[in-house]
């Protein structure tokens, strides 16, 4: 089923299967339309069965990622890059090193960089010069994060080093062998740099994530709740499960 509610189109799947590869084809039609696109990625537990379709696509000679520009939202901080549970290390197992896209093509917030500042300067400047994403894929973090943009009194725009949430810290702990293993920084796209993207792409297939969702759509704009400043946003699509759909749909009912 397709809504419009508010500024955002919202497309809901009742099967697993179909929400990957309801999610996958919107990354297909912005290939189909300019493979040289500009395709932002994001981690975490949502996206990979999305990603997996990708990957099939591309075996069956559907898909062509030569010409693909990728930027990643965010990178743990500090992390070596053969750390199973850094973003750089994710990005190559669920997708990257499945597909043929150009590894000079592929940008990843640096977390071996000594001097993140910097760092974070030049991420930026790689984004300006590319004139930012055509595509925007995000998931959202249960305390509302888009990318590792923590709740906060303020929006941070640009790309930073940000010190993770005690929620987030919880909710990722799942990845890890326990919670004190969890890194506590990150480097992340800030606001500005996500809401620059021409589309948005927002993933969720969790109940878990209903709730959060809800107050995406419907609630005050703040940067307590980040994901909320999609609401000022002219092309932003949400994938849904029916599961974490609820909250939303509640109010069209
Ligand atoms: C992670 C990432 C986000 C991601 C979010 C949700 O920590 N930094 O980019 O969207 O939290 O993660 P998950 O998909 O595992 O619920």
């Amino acid at each position: 089923m397709e809504y419009k509610i508010r500024n955002f189109k919202i497309i809901v799947e009742e099967t697993a299967d179909a929400w990957g590869k309801q999610s996958a084809a919107w990354i297909v039609k912005q290939l189909h339309e300019n493979p040289a696109s500009k395709i932002g990625f994001a981690t975490g537990g949502t996206p990979v069965a999305a990603y997996k379709e990708l990957i099939e696509l591309y075996n069956e000679g559907k898909l062509d990622f030569s010409r693909m520009i990728t930027f990643n939202l965010d990178e743990y901080y500090p992390i070596r890059r053969d750390n199973n549970q850094s973003y750089y290390y994710f990005m190559q197992e669920n997708l990257f090193s499945h597909i043929n896209v150009n590894p000079d093509n592929v940008h990843i917030p640096n977390g071996e960089a000594t001097d993140i500042a910097e760092e974070c300067v030049q991420y930026e400047k790689q984004l300006e010069a590319a004139g930012y994403l055509d595509l925007q894929i995000l998931g959202i973090g249960p305390n509302g994060h888009i990318a590792f943009n923590e709740p906060d009194d303020h929006f941070e725009p640009n790309t930073h080093h940000t010190t993770l949430d005690k929620k987030t810290i919880e909710a990722n702990a799942r990845f890890f062998n326990s919670i004190d293993e969890v890194p506590t920084h990150a480097v992340t796209m800030g606001i500005q740099s996500i809401m620059a993207s021409k589309k948005i792409l927002l993933l969720a297939n969790s109940a878990s994530k209903s709730e959060v969702l809800e107050s995406t759509v419907f609630g005050k704009i703040t940067p307590q709740l980040p994901a909320s400043v999609l609401q000022l946003h002219h092309d932003v699509t949400m994938v849904l499960t029916a599961d974490c759909a609820d909250g939303i749909l509640a109010h069209i009912r």
